[in-house]
């Protein structure tokens, strides 16, 4: 099984249409893929399911079926990870829903990196929560798994890509896009660094994700045309 996180620090750059319509390539080629939506924005989520069972997903009350739901217990600090709930839209295509509650997790996870420091193992238990989430997603047998995070360097986001073998980066060709990347390289370098560090301080018995993080390239969106020229940008 491969998971391939799909992630720039610039938002609004279609990454979230991206990993929606590769899920459904990947899934229609007869690869069984899993989405996981781990933006708390939960767009991706929104993508695949209609208002009706969006409802019943985040009512007022519990959300035992989205990825709030599952990692609910390790952000009360009562055990690990529930079983996460896989919504299959297809016989080839599961996804693990979104939940805006997801950022309420924000703060636990900036926590646990300092704390596994300290080889504390319900630290390590918080930070690779996210990668137990995907292993057990997929235990219907998925081949792949196509993760989706939103536009920040945040502690969600560096949790959800030491869960991940691959990073894809989608840009767009713009000035913004250009800086972005300039924070996004040496950051994703200092996580990977950082948790190989902190992978000789975990406990032997946990199963701990190797946090390889490759970048496989650049997705460049479709330029904007301005009179009919290219913006400049774009030609750079
Ligand atoms: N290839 C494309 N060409 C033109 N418009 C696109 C393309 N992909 C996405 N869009 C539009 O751009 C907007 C942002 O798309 P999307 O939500 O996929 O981006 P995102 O990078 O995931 O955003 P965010 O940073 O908020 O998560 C949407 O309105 C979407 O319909
Ligand atoms: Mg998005």
């Amino acid at each position: 099984m491969k998971t391939i996180a799909f992630f720039n620090n610039k938002g609004g750059v279609g990454t979230t249409s991206l990993v929606y319509h590769l899920t459904w390539m990947f899934a229609d080629h007869g690869i069984k893929t899993l989405v996981v939506d781990l933006d708390p924005q939960a767009n991706l989520t929104a993508m695949f399911l209609d208002e009706d069972r969006l409802e019943q997903l985040w009512p007022d009350d519990e959300h035992p079926d989205t990825v709030y739901g599952s990692l609910r217990p390790i952000l009360r600090g009562t055990g690990d990870i529930a079983q996460p709930h896989v919504e299959m839209i297809t016989e080839t295509l599961g996804l693990i829903p979104g939940d805006l509650g997801l950022s309420r997790f924000e703060d636990k996870l900036s926590d646990a990196w300092l704390r596994c420091h300290n080889r504390d193992e319900s630290a390590f238990r918080t930070m690779t929560a996210f990668h137990r989430l995907v292993q057990r997603g997929a235990e219907w047998g998925a081949e792949l798994v196509l993760i989706d995070v939103g536009p920040n360097l945040g502690a969600i986001n560096r949790s959800a890509l030491i869960a991940s073998d691959q990073v894809c980066l989608p840009l767009a060709p713009d000035l913004f896009s250009l800086q972005g990347l300039k924070n996004l390289g040496p950051t994703l370098r200092e996580w990977r660094t950082l948790w190989a560090e902190l992978l000789t301080k975990a406990p032997a018995d946990l199963p701990m994700p190797r946090g390889a993080m490759q970048p496989v390239g650049y997705i460049v969106m479709q330029h904007g045309m301005l009179d009919t020229r290219p913006v400049k940008a774009y030609k750079r």
